[in-house]
């Protein structure tokens, strides 16, 4: 059945590969970005049930102001993908050193990569509870599973914070028929990292045991899946896709 969506970081990447995903499955999906969303790069059968919204999610007051008219137009959201992250890079493009990690960079990654989170998830948890349904997927990082070799301490300390949201969520919230689940996507090619310094992403592809990359595709599946009626039963999961980097 159609549902209302809507999905963080939306303009590029894996959150544009998503809201295909979630067209496609049916839904009137909001796509929200600081970035202009280019809703033409949408297939065209597709684009009717797109609507593309700029926010800067550093920002409370315009999360305020946008989820209150989105939820003034429809009676709930039933989906919510938190997607949209940011990093911060050290010093030569390199990833940061914790000696180097400063407090406000902290606060600007943790209100993007974390409060963000948390007031999206706060602002639809209301509709979701009264309808007895609901989707949402946080989109953390290996870097917040295990170490990483590219992201530095401010993205791994944000990333694990997601994966604490999302297991907080999904017990509390479970009861209502209310599932929160997390991605944690290893390397993927995406505006990201496609500009990553030169063999990075190279030398990152030969130690993974499929030799290569992801593709946004491959993460966004992962999530569609997550935001289906047949996912009811997998709750506070997270699901690793890395090529098999990673092995819990
Ligand atoms: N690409 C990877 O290798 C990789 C690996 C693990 C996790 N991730 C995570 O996947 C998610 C999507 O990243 P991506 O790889 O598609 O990269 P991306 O840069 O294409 O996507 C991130 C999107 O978030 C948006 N965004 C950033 N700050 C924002 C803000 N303050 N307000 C609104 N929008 C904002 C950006 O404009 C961008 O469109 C992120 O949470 C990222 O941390 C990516």
């Amino acid at each position: 059945m159609s549902k209302v969506a809507v999905i963080t970081g939306a303009a590029g990447g894996i959150g544009f590969a998503t809201s295909i995903e979630l067209l496609k499955a049916g839904h009137l999906v909001y796509l929200i970005d600081r970035q202009e969303t280019k809703l033409d790069a949408i297939p065209e059968e597709l684009r009717d049930n797109a609507r593309a919204v700029v926010l800067d999610l550093a920002h409370s007051d315009q999360i305020d102001s946008v989820m209150r008219t989105i939820l003034s137009a429809h009676e709930r959201v039933d989906i919510l993908v938190n997607n949209a992250g940011m990093t911060i890079k050290g010093k030569d493009g390199k990833p940061q050193s914790i000696l180097d990690a400063d407090e406000a960079s902290f606060e600007q990654m943790m209100r993007v990569n974390v409060l963000a989170m948390m007031l999206m998830t706060q602002k639809v948890l209301p509709g979701m509870q009264q309808a007895r349904w609901g989707r949402i997927v946080n989109v953390a990082s290996l870097a917040g599973r295990s170490k990483s070799i590219v992201s530095g301490p401010l993205y791994m300390m944000s990333k694990a914070a997601v994966l604490g949201l999302t297991r907080c969520t999904a017990a509390e919230m479970g009861p209502f028929g209310i599932t929160c689940n997390a991605v944690a996507p290893g390397r993927v090619l995406s505006p990201m990292t496609e500009n990553a310094a030169p063999g990075v992403n190279e030398s990152y592809a030969i130690q993974i045991p499929v030799r290569r990359i992801g593709e946004p595709i491959e993460v966004a599946g992962a999530i569609a899946y997550l935001c289906s009626d047949i996912a009811g039963f997998t709750n506070g999961a997270v699901i690793d896709i890395n090529g098999g980097f990673f092995m819990s």
